[in-house]
């Protein structure tokens, strides 16, 4: 799997004038089934997250509040992607390096994944990044 099925995907938003309401099912809204739901918050200026891979693990990106960028990388192409609104997120598919920066001032990164966290299915290191994605 490459960026190329790493996409934007909208949700549904219910618009009403009391507020607007979006909801996100596994296997309907998002290519998989939702195990894992964490985020990212009280981000100080100027910092980064992310800076790893996953072998196996799907995710779902969606900036709840504010914005910040998310660049991925499968090893041969680099993408910059621009979350900043609640009604759509980023599919990152396993296998591809991701940074998460710019984030603004408040914001908050929502991430719903296909599994439990497990330490064993990150890639940390670029290099053996690569040579996983070398060998297949
Ligand atoms: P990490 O995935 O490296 O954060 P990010 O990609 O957002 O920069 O996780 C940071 C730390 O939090 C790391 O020690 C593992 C721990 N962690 C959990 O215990 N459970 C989780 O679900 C996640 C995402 C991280």
């Amino acid at each position: 799997m490459g960026i190329t099925d790493c996409k934007m995907i909208d949700l549904p938003k219910i618009a009403d004038p009391r507020g607007n309401l979006t909801f996100i099912e596994g296997q309907r809204n998002v290519p998989f089934e939702i195990k894992r739901v964490y985020y990212l918050y009280d981000v100080p200026g100027g910092a980064e997250r992310g800076g790893h891979a996953h072998k196996d693990l799907h995710q779902f990106i969606v900036a709840m509040s504010g914005s910040f960028d998310v660049v991925l990388d499968d090893g041969r192409e680099k993408k910059r992607f621009h979350l900043n609104r609640s009604y759509y997120g980023l599919y990152v598919c396993p296998m591809i390096w991701r940074e998460l920066d710019n984030f603004s001032s408040g914001s908050v990164c929502l991430v719903l994944a296909s599994n439990v966290y497990e330490e064993s299915d990150y890639y940390r290191d670029y290099r053996e990044f690569i040579e996983g994605r070398a060998r297949g």
